[in-house]
């Protein structure tokens, strides 16, 4: 690439946004967390991977998507390594990401739940006093559930939704919170049920390293911005969240 410091035209660069392999947006995020990522016929594919695909094409970028864990994502240090361009993954916009991380405009509002075994006597929050309940470690779900649970609740902390719904299948956890969306997957035709919701307000956005990603954030901006006005956002919308 050219000199970036010339103060000419950013485009004689050829890597103006930065990326981490020009020509491709690098994406991290942890699979499964269905519907917004899951594998599925040895893709990537769900609701984030749908919207980022789009935005990344408009672009003009191809797409790679890696499958990292949770915690060093939504902690910046994924990102900061330069590992990858961008995080999507179901990540919700809080304050102390924000010291880590930047944000793009929500692309997704969502709010916590509490799933147990239909035949469970957990009914409510205040139900799991010297009970135990799964998280995954590192998210919203995990600091609700920290600082509403009894104190005489056993909070266990996985690193993956992959290990979190299995541990309540086999009866090593009591119950599970955490996103409603990724809950409501996990009803199996009626063995478990989702007993409260709590609404927490949340919003997911992409997110990216906090220095030097400022003209990859406003093209990622702009792409959705144009989704949403082209239709194709709400089209993505229907495909995973209208039955
Ligand atoms: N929305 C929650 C959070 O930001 C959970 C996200 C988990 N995402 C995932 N791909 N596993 O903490």
């Amino acid at each position: 690439g050219g000199s970036s410091t010339d103060g000419g035209s950013p485009a004689a660069d050829g890597n103006e946004l930065g990326l981490v392999t020009p020509g491709t947006l690098t994406v991290c995020s942890d699979i499964p967390y269905p519907p917004f990522e899951f594998e599925e016929n040895g893709e990537y594919t769900g609701y984030d991977m749908d919207l980022i695909r789009e935005i990344a094409t408009g672009m003009g970028l191809e797409t790679q998507i890696q499958d990292v864990g949770f915690d060093a994502l939504q902690s910046g240090v994924v990102l900061a390594s330069g590992q990858c361009d961008i995080g999507a993954s179901a990540m919700t916009i809080t304050e102390e990401r924000e010291e880590n991380l930047d944000f793009s405009e929500p692309y997704y509002d969502s709010l916590q739940s509490l799933l147990v075994p239909a035949d469970s006597d957990i009914k409510a929050i205040g139900d799991l006093a010297g009970k135990s309940v799964g998280v995954q470690q590192g998210t919203t779900g995990e600091a609700y559930t920290r600082e509403n649970v009894p104190a005489d609740t056993e909070v266990r902390a996985y690193p993956s939704d992959a290990e979190l719904f299995p541990a309540l299948q086999s009866g090593g956890v009591d119950a599970v919170l955490q996103d409603l969306p990724v809950n409501l997957g996990h009803l199996e035709g009626g063995k478990y049920e989702i007993v409260e919701e709590y609404p927490t307000d949340e919003s997911y956005g992409f997110a990216v390293k906090e220095e030097g990603s400022e003209a990859l954030l406003e093209a990622v901006n702009a792409e959705l911005a144009e989704l949403r006005d082209s239709g194709k956002y709400q089209e993505i919308y229907d495909k995973y969240f209208t039955q």
